[in-house]
């Protein structure tokens, strides 16, 4: 097995950095995800485990080899990328078997490790007809058998997902993960979607401006994130911000200087609480609603806190509240995050 290190790995684009200082390991058998907004350098950074660029300093292991020099054709990798470029004229069993031909890997295998790729990825019945007579998903699935059929110990995916609509996307979602588990896969894989992310990956490496922001396992980065940032980016609805001012030696709701929050440091400048953790509650902080949104098994309650806009409440069922009423909300103590001036989490206990 495979696992991939990368060290202080930074891309100079003509006076810019795309990324810069990288470093992190991908354990052998592992399902790592590059997660960030557009830009943030997730393609470059997989395109140098790839070989396909360079990197102006630092170096790429896979295994034990360095092979920060070595083109792509001597990683023994596999990819999958965005646009999947199934040959149009080829069927679906050529399309899969053209990477075996061209690499002159022995034609009594093709069969055994044709069928296999097959039954996994349910192409079985399929097997000759023309990229145009399949749908969507089913393309999906031929460039996951192109990659599958190569065993090659390392597989490599930019937004593979991106041209599936979402129940397709779920559905494949689960596919490449059982695939991954089952063939014991080393996978990076891109995305910008948070929730593809929570719910494929081992560990999350969080991109921002082409510096690694957190890099944690899902768990960690919902529950401890270390930066705005990081709040921000993970969750439907994201973390709530609510500001913070000093009132008489402790902290309160910036704009309602009576709700005084037990156990904020005094550099916190923002209270962050996610949506889920938020009840309506007749004890708790006064509030106003801005707005309701419904969605079946919950609803999303938009309200004002002090001077913050904006805070999202998850509640159960259909809550029918109108603009402009007054609500109590309250969290539990353990769910709350307290953010510096920079940004950055500060660290409390039970937290
Ligand atoms: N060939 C290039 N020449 C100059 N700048 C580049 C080149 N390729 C990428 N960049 C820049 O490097 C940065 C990172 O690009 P990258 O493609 O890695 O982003 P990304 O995270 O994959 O974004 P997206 O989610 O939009 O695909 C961007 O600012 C981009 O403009
Ligand atoms: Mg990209």
């Amino acid at each position: 097995m495979s696992s991939i290190v990368l060290d202080k790995l930074t891309k100079q684009y003509a006076g810019a950095a795309a990324i810069q200082d990288v470093s992190f390991t991908v354990p052998a058998g592992s399902f790592t995800v590059l997660l960030g907004p557009s830009g943030c350098g997730k393609s470059t950074t997989l395109r140098m485990i790839a070989g396909l660029d360079t990197p102006t300093s630092g170096t790429i292991r896979i295994g034990d080899r360095d092979v920060t020099n070595l083109p792509p054709a001597q990683r023994r990798i596999s990819m999958v990328f965005q646009s999947y470029a199934l040959f149009p004229h080829l069927s679906v069993r050529e399309n899969i078997l053209f990477g075996l031909k061209v690499r002159k890997e022995p034609a009594r295998d093709y069969d055994r490790r044709l069928q296999r790729v097959a039954t996994l990825l349910g192409l079985t019945h399929l097997l000759d007809r023309k990229p145009a007579q399949l749908s969507g998903g089913q393309q999906q699935r031929v460039a996951l058998g192109r990659a599958v059929i190569s065993e090659a110990p390392v597989c490599l995916m930019d937004e593979p997902l991106s041209n599936l609509d979402a129940q397709l996307r779920h559905e494949m979602r689960r596919e490449i993960r059982a695939l991954q588990q089952s063939l014991g896969i080393t996978m990076v894989y891109v995305t910008h979607d948070q929730t593809e992310a929570m719910s494929m990956a081992d560990q999350v490496v969080l991109l921002r401006g082409g510096r690694i922001e957190q890099l944690d396992t899902p768990d960690g980065l919902y529950a401890r994130p270390a930066s705005e940032f990081a709040a921000r980016f993970i969750g439907t609805p994201p973390m709530n911000l609510i500001s913070l001012a000093p009132k008489d030696g402790a902290m309160a709701v910036a704009g309602a200087p009576g709700a005084v929050i037990d156990g904020a440091p005094a550099q916190a400048s923002k209270l962050g609480v996610r949506p889920e953790h938020i009840r309506i509650d007749g004890s708790g902080i006064a509030a106003t609603v801005e707005s309701v949104e419904y969605f079946g098994a919950d609803s999303i309650v938009v309200c004002r806190v002090g001077d913050s806009a904006g805070v999202a409440v998850r509640v159960g069922g259909h809550l029918r509240a109108q603009p402009g009423e007054n609500l109590r909300l309250a969290w539990p103590a353990g769910q709350q995050h307290f953010f510096a001036a920079d940004s950055a989490v500060i660290d409390t206990n039970g937290r």
